[in-house]
């Protein structure tokens, strides 16, 4: 086989076969495909497309390129959950705990933050002490003992999908619906879980921007799961502000906590539960939707979920005691309150704008070698519906003086009443005629 063959095929029209397929992926990560030839046939692709089997062929092939994991070890159906990427999204701190209270066993492997998005490994180590790495053996037995372990993707993981994503973002064909699909779902498939639900975010903090392409998106990973033998279920999730108040690492931990203790904002536990319900049905435990969601709310209001969260970060090597104090978590040094220059009714909150501000703070990283700081972010004290008074605080930074003035030090300088927080506060946008 020619990989200039295979360029040429997909260029015009052509549908790859599997053993094509295959071959592209497999001499990719070997090394035996140059960048070039790999670029060629990613753009290929983004103008052409795929077909529903060449997506999944190219799924399969990225998953097999590295370890499988074997989770037969693990007790039950194990459900995954994914989300495509937010802002304020702590969900996955959430529904984890709250799924595995009801019996429904979670072995999840999560990422880092990455660009103005927030990563569920980075918030985990907010807590002191937490551990985000677990041999084979301890993470098996934690979610035989407790039905949860989370851990950092394994470097093995789908190593095609890290070498094809990493080209793929400087040839400008990352938002191409089957190499993200394929891209997401390979990682989902290494990972070993029977069942997977899909978090897919809409809206201007999100990568898919309008609803019809993140249905597209969600209907073509969702078809990609079960044509593998996953079932699989995809929920849109609305990403056009940020989700819940809290934009940060400790931040969020301590927000999550909140709603795992019967609180926290409506937004939040209302896509938890819809999440968790959905996991807690296909991993078998309630029959039906309605009857999940007053299960978890259950689970939700007598502590049962909030006691396996504190027994998880026990079991990875965090302090319980945070979980029940969560006070105690990393606070910084300074807030920095940003005042409603007129009255009004918040219309739209730019939700990657205020990504992109949490990032510049500190708790998200500008390069891959940044050290993140856990105790820096934003809250929203108004979210969109609300109404503002002239001079009311809108939003408040959390501030460590050092690390943002290391990090950023025209950010530094402009914190406070300058351009910075001016430009944050126009993230809000006001409407003066209702
Ligand atoms: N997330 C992924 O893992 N892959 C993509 O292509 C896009 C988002």
């Amino acid at each position: 086989m020619r990989m200039v063959d295979v360029i040429q095929k997909k260029r015009d029209g052509g549908t790859l076969a599997k053993d094509e397929i295959e071959w592209i992926v497999r001499g990719y990560t070997q090394g035996d495909i140059p960048d070039y030839q790999m670029s060629a046939f990613l753009m290929a692709v983004y103008l052409v497309g795929m077909t529903d089997e060449e997506t999944s062929q190219l799924t399969l092939a990225m998953a097999h390129s590295g370890e499988m994991l074997d989770l037969s070890g693990i007790h039950g159906v194990k459900v995954d959950k994914h989300s495509t990427g937010g802002v304020g999204d702590k969900t996955s701190l959430i529904v984890a705990p709250l799924v595995a209270s009801v019996g429904v066993p979670v072995a999840k492997m999560s990422g880092r933050g990455l660009g103005h998005t927030g990563g569920t490994i980075d918030k985990l180590e907010a807590i002191p002490g937490f551990r985000v790495e677990l041999t084979k053996e301890e993470f098996v037995r934690h979610v035989n003992d407790i039905k949860l372990a989370l851990v950092g993707q394994s470097g093995n993981l789908a190593p095609a999908d890290k070498k094809m994503y990493a080209l793929r973002d400087v040839t400008a064909t990352v938002s191409c619906i089957p190499l993200i699909a394929s891209s997401i779902m390979s990682k989902k498939i290494a990972a070993g879980a029977d069942a997977i639900v899909l978090d897919v975010k809409v809206g201007a903090g999100a990568f898919m921007k309008d609803l019809a392409h993140a249905r597209q998106l969600a209907e073509t990973m969702v078809r990609i799961g079960r044509s593998l033998g996953r079932r699989t279920i995809a929920v849109l999730s609305d990403m056009d502000q940020p989700l819940g108040t809290e934009i940060g690492n400790a931040s969020e931990v301590r927000e999550a906590i909140a709603v795992l203790n019967g609180g926290g904002p409506d937004d939040l536990r209302t896509v938890c539960l819809a999440l968790a319900s959905h996991m807690a049905v296909l991993g078998g435990v309630y029959p039906d939707f309605e009857a999940a969601h007053t299960g978890l709310q259950q689970a939700l209001a007598s502590g049962a979920a909030l006691e396996t969260f504190a027994r998880f970060v026990a079991a990875q090597g965090g302090d319980p005691e945070l979980v029940r104090r969560p006070e105690l978590l990393p606070r910084a040094e300074r807030e920095v309150p940003l005042p409603a220059a007129s009255a009004g009714f918040i219309e739209a909150i730019d939700a990657e704008k205020v990504g992109l501000a949490a990032m510049l703070l500190g708790a998200g990283r500008l390069t891959k070698e940044d050290a993140i700081d856990y105790a820096v972010g934003v809250t929203l004290r108004k979210k969109v519906g609300d109404r503002v008074e002239l001079g009311e605080t809108l939003a408040v930074l959390h501030v460590n003086g050092a690390k943002e003035a290391r990090r950023s030090p025209c950010c530094a300088r402009r914190t406070g009443s300058g351009p910075f927080s001016r430009r944050l506060t126009r993230s809000f946008t006001k409407s003066y005629n209702r």
